[in-house]
């Protein structure tokens, strides 16, 4: 229903498949085929950085064994340049777009990657499998490899700390005898749990037993929403990180490009024509 509880869509939102992977083509020497598949879930739009964060990103994951990305453009369709970067990888991964709602764009503080987020934890709900874990990973972060093999192993939810974010420069638990007793955060706001999109993983199998689990379209909450929907306590949560004394993700954030428009009069006939083309194509230009 529309506009049924806080932060649900007040308007319908629209989701769209594009292409998908499930066999793995890249350092394949490694793989456990029993080991649980990680879903790292990245929302992304289309600006100057897309195609370099993408890249970067996507590079790290070749190196971690049994990850499926889940690319979720807040678009209404899905774009060229991403489509071959998925392709050339040779991870597995499944590339879906759902754009923002237009009501949400207008408002003072937007929410990032909502509409997009909830497509893929429609697509994990629908085809992931049980024994899977889930984890959103915003496309400017920065994560060490040793993060995936800490959060293989979760069953409910698990948390670690996130560096480079707001006023303390990390957000964590507060963790005492193995236990999550509180948040460690420069931003309360009144927040249940005051963790960043990329400080924790759930279990596939417990999402799905969540039927009410959603994230809802509202700026800054999206994180503390989507947990409390998942009808956690504190109890339950798996402390990761070396009892989250250790930082293996950061909330890095890239400078903004404009996107302009460049003056190509005088290079009708040398290679910038051509390299000024390729750019347009990545979506550096206009
Ligand atoms: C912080 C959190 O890390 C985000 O997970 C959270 O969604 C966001 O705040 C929020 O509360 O709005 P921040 O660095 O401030 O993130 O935001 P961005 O990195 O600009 O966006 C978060 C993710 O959403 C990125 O992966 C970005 O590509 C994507 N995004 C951003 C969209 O899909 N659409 C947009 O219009 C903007
Ligand atoms: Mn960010």
């Amino acid at each position: 229903m529309l506009g049924g509880a806080p932060g649900e869509p007040v308007q319908p939102e629209v989701r769209k498949f594009c292409s998908a992977m499930l066999k793995k083509n890249v350092n394949l020497a490694v793989e456990d085929e029993n080991a649980p598949i990680i879903y790292v879930v990245t929302p992304t739009y289309r600006r100057p950085e897309m195609v370099a964060e993408l890249t970067r990103l996507g590079q790290t994951l070749t190196m971690v064994q049994r990850i499926h990305w889940i690319v979720a453009e807040d678009s209404a369709t899905c774009s060229a340049p991403i489509a071959s970067l998925l392709q050339r990888l040779g991870l597995p991964y499944t590339h879906l777009a759902s754009p923002m709602p237009d009501v949400y764009r207008k408002e003072r503080y937007v929410p990032r990657g909502v509409s997009n987020r909830r497509a893929a934890l429609q697509w994990v709900r629908e085809n992931g499998e049980n024994k899977g874990v889930l984890f959103f990973l915003d496309d400017d972060n920065a994560v060490d490899i040793r993060l995936f093999e800490e959060m293989r192993s979760t069953e409910i939810v698990s948390m670690w700390p996130v560096g480079l974010i707001g006023d303390y420069t990390v957000s964590s638990p507060v963790v005492k005898d193995g236990k999550v007793i509180g948040f460690y955060d420069g931003w309360p706001a009144g927040r249940k749990f005051q963790v960043d999109m990329a400080g924790f993983a759930v279990g596939v199998g417990y999402l799905k037993k969540q039927k009410k689990a959603t994230m809802p379209y509202i700026a800054g909450h999206e994180e503390d929403g989507f947990l409390k929907s998942l009808n956690l306590s504190l109890k339950n949560i798996e402390v990761k990180a070396d009892g989250c004394t250790n930082i293996l993700v950061w909330h890095t954030r890239t400078a903004k490009n404009p996107s302009r428009t460049l003056k190509l009069d005088n290079h009708q006939n040398d290679n910038i024509k051509t390299l000024t083309d390729n750019m347009r194509v990545m979506g550096m230009i206009k």
